[in-house]
């Protein structure tokens, strides 16, 4: 199991790719690396002996039922798509074993497996990408570049309401918070989150919320109320529902600076409005979970950190822990940064 780490740039072609949990991610990312040449399915390891054989099948791999049987077989990265509370266990033992990373979100459910996780990662050499696949869409993209552009001049307020499917929609383990660490902040809203950061490039400082469970007899939240301020003094008002009897709308971000405006509904439209004129952008079906598996098979074999990375998931990881502050203390809280150090990490 105690591989070196892997020497560097990665030249195997294709690349092995192992999947730690044949659900509703694990599958999406499967399917997403079998379509590439340069990568191929190798192995799953899946608990359910149903799904991991048919999962096995598909993409003619072979099933573990033990990620740590896995791991020890020659392959050169995981995805590891298994509920929140694992993830520091799959983690350690990968970067133990040399082998790189695409970790879903969220990166750990308490800040010291966070720390945990990213030392291992960083002891062992490996890599490790987070997969906030949001990124990946077109219009996403497009908003953050008319931001950077300077369209909208300085950003002062904005609006993100999102939703999750509730426990119609998700899996069960995703309404305990044994398994989960939270609620609706932790399966959709660190998309919420990630994506405000990486569309103002700012960093949230404090955070005031309040948490209902209102509509799925879960013991964690499931719709949350919220107001983010960003260092650079831009805020956010966060509304994130997963209600038990489906979703109503979609996802949709609006953003307002001194010069332009714009409002992001995802996979549909990306609309602005400024000083400069006005106009509209429409989306059809997207490819991100092509284009992140795409941008982690770069980063291996280009030998570089990928574009979204662990300190990006320690960042989103801290403010939805300030939001459960801030909802149990009534007041507001400041986002603990106590890691620093992490940041010039890059892995
Ligand atoms: N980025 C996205 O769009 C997106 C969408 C859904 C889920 N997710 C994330 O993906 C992860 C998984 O969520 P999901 O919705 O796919 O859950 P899921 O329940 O559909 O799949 C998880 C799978 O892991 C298996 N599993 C549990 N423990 C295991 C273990 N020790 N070893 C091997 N397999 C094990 C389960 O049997 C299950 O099949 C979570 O981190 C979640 O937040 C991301």
């Amino acid at each position: 199991m105690n591989r070196p780490a892997p020497s560097r740039p990665m030249n195997v072609s294709p690349v092995r790719i192992g999947i730690v949990g044949a659900g509703i991610a694990g599958e999406r990312h499967a399917e997403a690396f079998a379509a590439r040449a340069d990568a191929t399915v190798t192995a799953v390891s899946e608990l359910d002996p149903d799904r991991g054989h048919a999962f096995a099948r598909r993409f003619g791999a072979v099933h573990y039922v033990d990620y740590r049987d896995m791991l020890a077989e020659p392959i050169d990265a995981v995805v590891v798509a298994v509920p929140h509370a694992l993830h520091r266990a799959c983690v350690l033992e990968a970067a133990a074993a040399g082998v790189h990373l695409l970790l879903e979100k969220p990166l750990a459910t308490t800040l010291d497996d966070a720390h945990a996780m990213l030392g291992a990662v960083e002891r062992a050499g490996v890599r490790l990408m987070l997969g906030y696949v949001h990124r990946f869409r077109p219009e996403t993209e497009a908003a953050r570049s008319l931001i950077a552009q300077g369209r909208l001049g300085r950003p002062a307020t904005a609006l993100d309401r999102f939703m999750s499917g509730g426990m119609a929609e998700t899996p069960r383990w995703v309404w305990n918070r044994a398994d989960a660490g939270g609620g609706v902040i932790m399966y959709g809203g660190v998309h919420a989150i990630d994506r405000l950061r990486w569309l103002l490039d700012d960093e949230v400082a404090e955070v005031y919320a309040r948490l209902a469970t209102y509509s799925n007899p879960a013991d964690v939240e499931d719709g949350v109320s919220a107001v983010l301020t960003f260092a650079g003094g831009a805020m956010a008002v966060l509304s994130e529902n997963a209600p038990g009897y489906g979703r109503l709308g979609g996802w949709v971000t609006e953003i307002f600076g001194s010069e332009g405006a714009l409002t992001l509904t995802t996979g549909t439209a990306l609309e602005y409005r400024g000083r400069d004129g006005a106009h509209r952008w429409t989306y059809g079906p997207d490819h991100r979970f092509e284009r992140q598996a795409a941008e982690f098979i770069a980063a291996l074999k280009e030998d570089r950190p990928p574009s979204v990375t662990g300190d990006d998931g320690l960042r989103g990881l801290e403010v939805a822990l300030a939001l459960y502050r801030s909802a149990a203390t009534g007041r507001p809280e400041r986002v603990d940064r106590g890691s620093a150090g992490w940041h010039e990490a890059g892995r």
